[in-house]
């Protein structure tokens, strides 16, 4: 195991990450916003198996928070995460303040397009521009990388790879599988806002998207036939407030149509204080 460094300073990750480039080293990237768990760290032990530096991101990012979400409340364990970081083997932690990453309010943001306004973007207005922006400012922080992101969150997955294309950002964004408890349930940093009677319930959204996967397997092409037997399943459980369920076109996650080729679906639900998102792909046709 390698010894872990800490970095709060962004003139300091970079020259970290130089002298490992001088010396011909592949960076890997995992960006969070802490309170790591499992899905991360299968993030980290891919992006060490791949690069000969591996450089993990800790900020809450004030910016993808709309007003009355969790930002205050969000869980933090610096200590814990960088125990898991060591465990797993990364190199580095960069973990900077809000000053650092934002010493002035940005006047230059990343502004999206339709993409961020569907799905979890039309509950959480302005959710993935804050989120855009802040991966846009640590890819230029941290340069050419192979940069881990989970496919737990599908829509954020899908613009940070359009984004990095589009502004062709020297990024190789990596999809990685969606890690899940035994009961099926996404792991997240937001599970532990569960009560038992929630967490109990919350494997549901999972059940939900399998039944909307068999269905479409069956032959059904109307997205929102599919749409309407997940949110079914979901309405079933007392403690579950649906947000939405979606059949989409896996590559625009835009409906266009009856459902033909790679399908995603998608559901989002409210446990309590816990908004939990779930995906799965399926083949139309
Ligand atoms: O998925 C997350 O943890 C965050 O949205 C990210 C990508 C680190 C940006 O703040």
């Amino acid at each position: 195991m390698s010894t872990l460094a800490q970095e709060a300073a962004i003139d300091g990750l970079r020259e970290r990450l130089a002298e490992a480039r001088a010396a011909g080293g592949a960076v890997g990237f995992v960006p969070t916003m802490g309170f790591l768990h499992a899905g991360h760290r299968s993030l980290i032990e891919r992006a060490r198996r791949e690069n000969d530096v591996v450089v993990v991101s800790i900020f809450v990012n004030p910016l993808q928070f709309n007003p009355g979400e969790d930002f205050d409340s969000y869980p933090r364990d610096l200590e814990r995460d960088l125990e898991l970081c060591a465990d797993a083997d990364a190199d580095i932690v960069f973990a900077p303040d809000r000053r650092e990453m934002y010493p002035e309010p940005p006047a230059a943001t990343v502004r999206l397009g339709a993409l961020a306004d569907v799905l979890c973007g039309a509950s959480r207005p302005g959710h993935f521009d804050g989120v855009a922006t802040v991966v846009a400012k640590l890819f230029s922080i941290v340069g050419e990388c192979s940069a881990y992101l989970g496919e737990k969150d599908f829509q954020q997955l899908t613009i940070i790879g359009r984004m990095a294309a589009d502004l062709s950002l020297p990024v190789r964004v990596v999809d990685c599988p969606t890690v899940r408890e035994p009961d099926g349930l996404a792991v997240s940093s937001r599970n532990v806002y569960l009560s038992d009677a929630e967490r109990g319930q919350a494997p549901v959204l999972r059940r939900a998207l399998q039944a909307g996967a068999v269905l479409v397997q069956s032959g059904e092409t109307s997205g929102a036939a599919v749409e309407a037997e997940m949110a079914a399943v979901i309405a079933a459980a007392p403690l579950a407030q649906l947000d939405y369920t979606a059949a989409v076109p896996a590559s625009t996650l835009i409906a266009a149509g009856p459902l033909q080729g790679e399908v995603r679906l998608l559901a989002a639900a409210r446990f309590g204080q816990a908004r939990l998102i779930d995906n799965i792909g399926c083949r139309a046709g």
